[in-house]
Order: C-alpha cells, then sequence, then structure tokens
C-alpha cells in the first residue's frame, strides 16, 4: 500500500498540508489558519502551523480548504428493518408523532434475517462515513424479546464502536408493564450486557415512567453497564432529572425542558443530546440550544437516524438546523457534532485532532466550517480518513 496516495498502511505517515482552516487541533484555540496535520498509522502525530510541518512518508494537499474532526454520531437505532414513509407523510400533513409507530418496525426487524439486519447498519454506517461521520452509536430497541435484543446488540456490537442496550424502548403489544420491566432487567440484560456500553430507556409518557426507568436504570449499572437516556422528547417530564441524578452521560432529545431542568443538566457533567432532525420530521419545536448553552450545559448533536422519528443520517443536516433554528453559532454546531458527541460517549480519543487522537479527519470542499450551515443541503465532504486510512 505504501505510496499508493490515500491508504495508509500500519506506521504510513502522512502530512495533509496547506489546510485553509484547521479546527480541533489545537488545545487553545479551536480553529487555526493555514495549518498542516500528520497522520501516522491511525493516530494525529502532529498539528501546527503549515510552515513548521515535519516531512512524511506521503502528502495530501488540501488546497485551502477546511479541516474538522470526524463528526461523532452519538445516537443512532440502526438495527431495524422495513421504513415508514407513510408515517412521515401523514405527519407531514397533521397527524402527531407518537411512540406506538416503534411497534410497526419491531414487527418488521422481528420478521427479517440477521444478514439483512446486519446489511442495514453497515448500509447506514456507510452513507454516514460518506457524509464525515467516523464514529456512530447505535441502539437496540426494535426486537424487545431476549433474543431479539441479543441479536441487536450483537450485531451493532460487530460494526459499530458504540453499543446501546435499548430493550426498554416501548412495551411489545401483549405484555404487561411490570412483566416486561422484569424482563428487561432480568434475562435480557443479562443476555444483551455482553455486548453493550450504553443502557437506555425511552422515559417519556406512552413508554416507560420514573419508577421503571430507574429501575431499569439501576440494574444496566449493576451489570457494568453506564445510562443513557431518551428524556423529555413529546412532553416535559423526570427523563432530564433522572439522567442526572444517574449521573448519566447523556441525556438525548430535550426538547421540552423546564428552568430547572437547565439548571440540572448545567450543574452536572450529562451532556445534552440534542437531535433536531428530529423535530424537523415530527413538526416539533426545536430545543432551547441557546438556554443550554448559555448556561453552561455540554451540548452534542446527533442524528438518532431510525425509520421513525427521523431518517436521516446527515451530522450536517443537523449543524445546519442547529444554527438557522437553534440559535447555535457555527462553530457551536460543529463542536456539539465533534467534541460535544465525544463527550456524550465519554470517549477523549475522538472528536478532536490533537496529538494522539484516532486520525478520523473530515476534509470539506469548502474553505470553512461555516459552509456546513451556510450551503445546507449541499454535499462538502471531500474526503474522510477514519483511524487513518480513506474512505
Ligand atoms: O429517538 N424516542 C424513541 N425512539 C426513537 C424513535 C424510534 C421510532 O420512531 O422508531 C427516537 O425518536
Ligand atoms: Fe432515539
Amino acid at each position: 500500500m505504501r505510496g499508493r496516495s490515500g491508504w495508509n498502511a500500519d506506521g504510513v505517515s502522512t502530512v495533509i498540508t496547506n489546510i485553509g482552516e484547521l479546527a480541533g487541533a489545537d488545545e487553545e484555540r479551536w480553529l487555526v489558519e493555514d495549518a498542516a496535520l500528520v497522520i501516522d498509522g491511525d493516530r494525529i502525530a502532529w498539528a501546527g502551523p503549515a510552515r513548521d510541518a515535519p516531512a512524511a512518508d506521503e502528502r495530501y494537499d488540501a488546497r485551502g480548504r477546511a479541516v474538522l474532526p470526524g463528526f461523532v454520531d452519538s445516537h443512532a437505532h440502526l438495527v431495524f428493518a422495513g421504513e415508514r414513509a407513510e408515517e412521515f407523510a401523514a405527519r407531514m400533513s397533521g397527524r402527531p408523532y407518537s411512540a406506538g409507530g416503534i411497534r410497526t418496525t419491531v414487527e418488521r426487524t422481528r420478521n427479517a434475517s440477521d444478514e439483512d439486519l446486519r446489511a442495514n447498519v453497515r448500509r447506514i454506517v456507510a452513507e454516514m462515513a460518506r457524509q464525515g461521520t467516523t464514529t456512530v452509536e447505535c441502539k437496540s430497541g426494535y426486537g424487545l424479546s431476549v433474543e431479539q435484543e441479543e441479536r441487536a446488540v450483537r450485531i451493532a456490537a460487530e460494526i459499530v464502536d458504540e453499543v446501546t442496550f435499548l430493550g426498554a424502548h416501548v412495551v411489545p403489544d401483549g405484555t404487561d408493564p411490570s412483566d416486561y420491566v422484569s424482563l428487561v432487567t432480568g434475562p435480557m440484560l443479562a443476555a444483551c450486557a455482553p455486548y453493550a456500553r450504553w443502557v437506555d430507556v425511552f422515559c417519556e409518557r406512552g413508554a416507560f415512567d420514573a419508577g421503571q426507568t430507574r429501575e431499569i436504570l439501576s440494574a444496566g449499572r449493576a451489570a457494568g453497564l453506564v445510562p443513557r437516556l431518551h428524556a423529555n422528547q413529546l412532553g416535559p417530564g423526570p427523563g432530564v432529572r433522572i439522567a442526572v441524578e444517574y449521573d448519566a452521560a447523556s441525556a438525548d432529545h430535550c426538547t421540552y425542558l423546564t428552568a430547572e431542568d437547565i439548571a440540572a443538566l448545567a450543574g452536572s457533567e450529562t451532556v445534552a443530546t440534542l437531535l433536531p432532525g428530529v423535530e424537523f420530521s415530527t413538526r416539533q419545536p426545536y430545543p432551547d440550544a441557546r438556554a443550554l448553552l448559555d448556561a453552561g450545559a455540554s451540548v452534542a448533536l446527533a442524528t438518532d437516524c431510525n425509520p421513525g422519528s427521523c431518517y436521516s443520517s446527515s451530522m450536517a443536516f443537523c449543524i445546519a438546523l442547529a444554527v438557522r433554528e437553534m440559535r447555535m453559532t457555527p462553530e457551536e454546531a460543529v463542536r456539539s457534532a465533534t467534541e460535544g458527541g465525544a463527550k456524550a460517549l465519554r470517549r477523549t480519543d475522538v472528536g478532536h485532532l490533537r496529538p494522539g487522537a484516532r486520525a478520523d479527519v473530515l476534509l470539506l470542499d469548502a474553505p470553512s466550517h461555516i459552509h456546513l450551515a451556510y450551503r445546507p443541503g449541499v454535499p462538502q465532504v471531500a474526503r474522510v480518513w477514519r483511524e487513518g486510512k480513506a474512505i
């Protein structure tokens, strides 16, 4: 492979020179101009002014364009079969989103083969990679039985970095809710924990209430999983406060927040993960990102890619919505889509490009990160390296 441009065999170094704008590579300043970056094998080895760049085996000319860390998509549901385009169309003509649509996907997922589910996850992860996403979190939650949830986390673990057990997505049809919570906290958790790092609950009216959520997070934690939570998506509720109480890595959605919820997040290590593609696709109000940021809360942006509430895998689309609809600055939005996502996954090796980081690098076909929001809907990915390899 050595010498064949773009593909780094282990140990081959590449200097990316003539970077007009380099983001996330300097401890002091998020953005530096006229920069260079050195990839050594699968890691970032050096970042700094272009004129000081050290020699490397290979050289890639960025021709003045912008370089960012690969996006960290910290919230997605990719182990599913079947799509729900009609449900989306009905919503656009006035029908509200409800948690019930999940059951449609559960039925189709249960009837799919392992190979079909694997192919679906691979298809979307590849679609994400082409759009600059280099770290993906994926949840189970369309199986809702011991065997089906185990299958979902096992398949997810073959393909993505971060796997979340979401047996508590909804109570399956015909099942008593308290029996289902016993199943989730008992045999289902035992079968799924070996494949997952995280435990999640859809804490919402129509899904799981505060008591059930605490029970499931406690059991997950006792099994060695770390909590994260679907919270305050469809209305105000206890989710965000429970996430903070459990020191969850992230409270996701945060669409309906009270002043107390915002203060609780700001006083905690729990990241508020905002998923504006969901509000777009369900015609809900956007979360108050400004209030969260101004209060000092950590914010992440993610897609929530799933066949129901948001079937988009585009982090650039989320960034554009965050800037236009949620009054985040382009810098805040891009940082939330990179270092924010990393913090929501408690990862220090991704979401930035400082020496030692995993070499997940996004070269835009644009001079600035601002273009991600300034030119919405336009493909602007020139090249992506993941773990030092061009994809
Ligand atoms: O994050 N909120 C719960 N789960 C997904 C939706 C899943 C679906 O509608 O299929 C979400 O929005
Ligand atoms: Fe979700």
